[in-house]
């Protein structure tokens, strides 16, 4: 089987034009690929200028209240930019229109299409339907849709570095969370198209794969879970480097760790959302483990790749958090040493369980001083994860030149730390052995080896 690296079509001015304009996590850049694959089958020319478009879609997130606010912003912004374009199509895709398809539609919203996370196959005859004046609206979800057989179109061009989404929904049901609401229940993508792509994307010089989805280590297709199906994207090249996100740490097995250390292209850098450091805590999150329990797999993954980075989530001020239960996150944050962390402030979902049953009673100004304390711990710690790394040595694949100088190209470690570093006769694609020479708390500067 082949998938070939879908490319964007010149903007020759026949076709109509689309802009899209993705929010959330990574799993909907990848959907918006799928979009743009889909639209320019039917004839769509992309575009990066809302005020080109004729077509214009937000591809939205749920995930917090402040995401949704400022997706409301950016339609109140079409809705001018239709008054000097009239006959423009705004369509919003993604968890926003699954969550809140009445709400879109509702009198003078000026959306025209609504189509949720397994509607993307349908979107042109949506798009059609509001052309001829009407409204598209299609938010059913799936057991099977994965749009496995579909050549995303890269829109991120660095030509070095690309998601693969290997599995869509989630089973888990964290009582905080909208992500099961939104995307439906989990199913993972067939093994052979996930490996074709890699390869397809290795053949066109990309050097970096990341593999994706809401909890990556329950991946199962029939024989292959997710520590096989790693295996055969690592086995395509020992110059591919392969990367996944996220992991559950309920499902952090000893496979995945041996099947991680046994390849050295399997990068040295898990990312294992904690959300907090309590154990009734987590309980009460429906997160399935406890402390105990965590810290046992940080252990293993120390035991297993004494050199792999660990990432992490925290939630500060869910329902009922005590002061205990805080101090416990900033023990959890210091006991493993985070090299960094994604901090947010609860924010209470409507139709979550936590909603329906429990209360958002920790008041507005101690979560934000929560919040506040974790971010400074997180600096510290993550400034001394960099420190640590002066002096070093690094394999760094250059992904692009250094946004502050031309001279200089910026690419990553495998442990997924930025390291910029002067060019010499080197170049974007190429793995590069760097010394480590300094740091600041997000970027480690160095000079190249040979
Ligand atoms: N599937 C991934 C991440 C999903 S969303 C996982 O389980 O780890 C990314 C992060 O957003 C979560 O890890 C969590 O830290 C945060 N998050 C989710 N719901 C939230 C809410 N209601 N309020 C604040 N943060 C939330
Ligand atoms: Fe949300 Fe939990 Fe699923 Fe992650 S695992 S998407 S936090 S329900
Ligand atoms: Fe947001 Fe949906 Fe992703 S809620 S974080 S875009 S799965």
């Amino acid at each position: 089987m082949t998938l070939n690296v879908n490319t964007l079509r010149p903007l020759s001015g026949t076709g109509r034009k689309l802009y899209i304009e993705t929010y959330g996590c990574q799993m909907n850049v990848g959907d918006t690929e799928i979009v743009v694959s889909l639209m320019q089958r039917e004839g769509y020319v992309y575009t990066e200028r809302a005020e080109d478009a004729d077509v214009v879609l937000i591809n939205t997130c749920s995930i917090r209240d402040n995401a949704e606010q400022r997706i409301w912003g950016r339609l109140a912004e079409m809705r001018s930019l239709r008054k000097r374009r009239p006959g423009l199509v705004v369509g919003i895709l993604g968890c926003m229109a699954e969550r809140l398809r009445e709400k879109l539609l509702e009198g003078a919203s000026g959306v025209d299409v609504v189509a949720g996370p397994d509607a993307y196959r349908d979107l042109p005859r949506l798009v059609r339907e509001a052309e001829a004046g009407g409204r598209g609206v299609n938010v059913l979800l799936s057991t099977e849709e994965t749009y496995a057989e579909i050549a995303p179109v890269r829109l991120d061009r660095n030509g070095v570095s690309a998601f693969v989404a290997i599995m869509r929904g989630c089973n888990n049901y964290c009582s905080y969370c909208v992500v099961p609401y939104t995307r439906g229940r989990e199913r993972s993508r067939d093994a052979a198209t996930i490996v074709a792509e890699a390869q397809s994307l290795f053949d066109n010089g990309y050097r970096e794969v990341t593999l994706l989805g809401q909890n990556v280590n329950s991946y199962r297709t029939g024989e292959v879970d997710f520590p096989e199906l790693l295996r055969r994207v690592a086995e395509i090249s020992p110059l591919l480097r392969v990367r996944f996100a996220t992991s559950h740490p309920k499902d952090m097995s000893d496979r995945l760790l041996d099947t991680m250390a046994s390849m050295p292209n399997i990068c040295r850098s898990i990312h294992l959302p904690a959300q907090s450091g309590a154990t009734t805590m987590l309980e009460r999150m429906n997160r399935k483990y406890t402390r105990e329990w965590y810290l046992g797999r940080i252990a293993a993954i120390r035991r297993w790749m004494p050199d792999c980075s660990i990432t992490t989530d925290l939630i500060a001020g869910f329902s009922g958090e005590t002061e205990e239960e805080h101090a416990q996150t900033l023990s959890l944050m210091r006991e493993v040493g985070y090299d960094f962390a994604y901090m947010f402030k609860y924010s209470e979902r409507p139709g979550t369980f936590a909603q329906r049953h429990l209360a958002d009673d920790v008041p507005e100004e101690v979560k934000s001083r929560r919040l506040q304390e974790i971010i400074a711990l997180q600096n510290e710690l993550g400034l001394a994860s960099y420190r640590r790394d002066v002096g070093r040595e690094f394999e760094v694949l250059v992904e692009g030149e250094s946004k502050r100088d031309a001279r200089q190209l910026s690419g990553r470690t495998s442990q997924n730390k930025v390291v910029v570093f002067d060019r010499g006769s080197h170049r974007i694609g190429e793995y590069v052995r760097v010394r480590i020479t300094g740091c600041t708390a997000a970027t480690l500067f160095g000079e190249a080896i040979e």
